[in-house]
C-alpha cells in the first residue's frame, strides 16, 4: 500500500522532497517497497490542492512553475487551509514544512499536534516544534501510534539524529560540539580571506544560505534552536531557549581572525551541550579552536558536529547543513525510516 502524504507549505524544501519522489519512485519502490502518493499540498501564500485518489505530482509542479501557484492544477479540491489540510484529507502522513518560527514555534507547532493527535504521522524539517516542545510531541506521537520525525531540521539530510539515536545506542553521548549554521561559517571563512563582515553576509543571502532576518543566524539564534534539538532528542536534556548561553558572530573582528592565525587557530562558531554531574548544560558561541581540532577544517557553508561518546570516544560527522535537495532527503530519509519500521517492525 502507498503512503499517503501531505504537504504544509511548500516552499524550496518541499518541493525539494517532491523532485526527489518523482525522480526516484522507481528505485524506491524496488529497492524498498516505498510507495507514495501525494494526496494534498497547502501552502498560505501559493495555494493549495487535494485529490483524495492522489496528485499527479509533476503536474501540480509544472503549473507551480509556470503560475507560481498550486490552484491552477485542473482537478481536485481547491483552497483548503493547512489544519484543514491535515484534519479532513485522507493523508496518513504530513509534511510539515512550513518556516522556523523560534519564538513560539507557531504555526508549525500547531500543525504538528493536530495531525499527532488524529493519529497521522508527522515529518519536518522545521526546527520551531522540535526545539521548543520536542518531549510533549513525542510522548503525544508514543500515545497515538505513530512517528515524529525530524532529521532535516539539524544538518538537512547529513545524518544526525539517525546517528545518535541508532548508530550510537548503547554507548553515552558525553558531549556534542559542532558547527551548525552554514550562514556564519561561510562568513568566518570569507572574513579570512580578506572579504568584509558585511560583504561576506550579503553574499550568503544571495547563495540563498540565510535566514530571512539575518540575526537568526549572526545572533545565534539558529545554532542555539540546532543545539537544544540535538541535546533533548539525543542526551535527554530538557532544555528550554532560556537555558542556553548564546553568542553570535558580529564581535569578531578582521584583527581577531589574524591573531588566532598567527597562534595557529581559527574562529569558529561553537554550539556545544555537554553532561556533567548528571546535568547537561549548552552553550552557543565564538570559539578559536586550534587547527588540529577537526572542527576548524570545516569550511564555507558545510557544518560538522562531533559527538564523545564513552565507547567509541569522539566521532565526527561533516556534511551540508542546508538546501534544497540536501533538506529534502532528511525528509526522505524519515519517510523510509518510518515505512522500515512499519514493514518489518525493526529498525535496521
Ligand atoms: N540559515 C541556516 C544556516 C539554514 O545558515 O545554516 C539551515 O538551517
Amino acid at each position: 500500500v502507498a503512503y499517503r502524504l501531505a504537504f504544509i507549505g511548500f516552499g524550496t524544501v518541499g518541493q525539494g522532497l517532491a523532485e526527489i519522489l518523482l525522480d526516484k519512485r522507481e528505485a524506491l519502490r524496488s529497492q524498498y517497497g516505498f510507495e507514495w502518493e501525494v494526496v494534498a499540498i497547502s501552502d498560505i501564500t501559493k495555494g493549495a490542492v487535494y485529490s483524495e485518489k492522489g496528485l499527479d505530482l509533476s503536474g501540480v509542479l509544472s503549473v507551480l512553475q509556470k503560475t507560481g501557484r498550486l490552484d491552477g492544477y485542473s482537478e481536485g479540491i481547491k483552497g483548503w487551509d493547512s489544519l484543514k489540510t491535515i484534519r479532513e484529507t485522507n493523508a496518513d502522513v504530513i509534511i510539515e514544512v512550513t518556516f522556523t518560527n523560534i519564538e513560539t514555534a507557531e504555526p508549525a507547532l500547531s500543525h504538528v499536534k493536530t495531525a499527532l493527535s488524529l493519529g497521522k504521522h508527522v515529518v519536518t524539517s522545521n526546527k520551531g516544534p522540535a526545539a521548543l516542545a520536542l518531549e510533549e510531541l513525542t510522548n503525544l506521537a508514543k500515545e497515538k501510534g505513530v512517528f515524529f520525525k525530524f532529521e532535516g531540521a539539524v544538518m538537512s539530510g547529513t545524518p544526525l539524529i539517525s546517528v545518535g539515536l541508532n548508530g550510537l545506542a548503547g554507548s553515552e553521548i558525553q558531549e556534542i560540539r559542532g558547527i551548525l549554521n552554514g550562514t556564519t561559517n561561510y562568513i568566518l571563512t570569507e572574513m579570512e580571506k580578506g572579504k568584509t563582515y558585511e560583504e561576506a553576509l550579503r553574499e550568503a543571502q544571495r547563495l540563498g544560505y540565510a535566514e530571512a532576518v539575518p540575526d537568526a543566524d549572526v545572533e545565534g539564534w539558529d545554532a542555539l534552536a540546532k543545539i537544544l534539538i540535538l541535546a533533548n532528542a539525543l542526551m535527554k536534556a530538557n532544555l528550554k531557549v532560556k537555558d542556553v548561553e548564546r553568542e553570535g558572530i558580529t564581535k569578531i573582528t578582521p584583527s581577531d581572525i589574524e591573531e588566532a592565525r598567527r597562534e595557529g587557530k581559527r574562529w569558529k562558531l561553537i554550539a556545544r551541550a555537554q553532561r556533567e554531574g548528571g546535568k547537561v548544560t549548552a552553550q552557543v558561541r565564538p570559539q578559536a579552536l586550534p587547527l588540529e581540532d577537526p572542527l576548524a577544517q570545516v569550511m564555507g557553508v558545510t557544518n560538522a558536529l562531533t559527538f564523545r561518546t564513552d565507547l567509541l570516544g569522539g566521532v565526527t560527522v561533516i556534511g551540508p547543513g542546508a538546501g534544497r535537495k540536501e533538506t529534502g532527503f532528511a525528509l526522505l530519509t524519515d519517510l523510509l525510516e518510518i515505512h522500515r519500521y512499519l514493514s518489518h517492525g525493526s529498525r535496521s
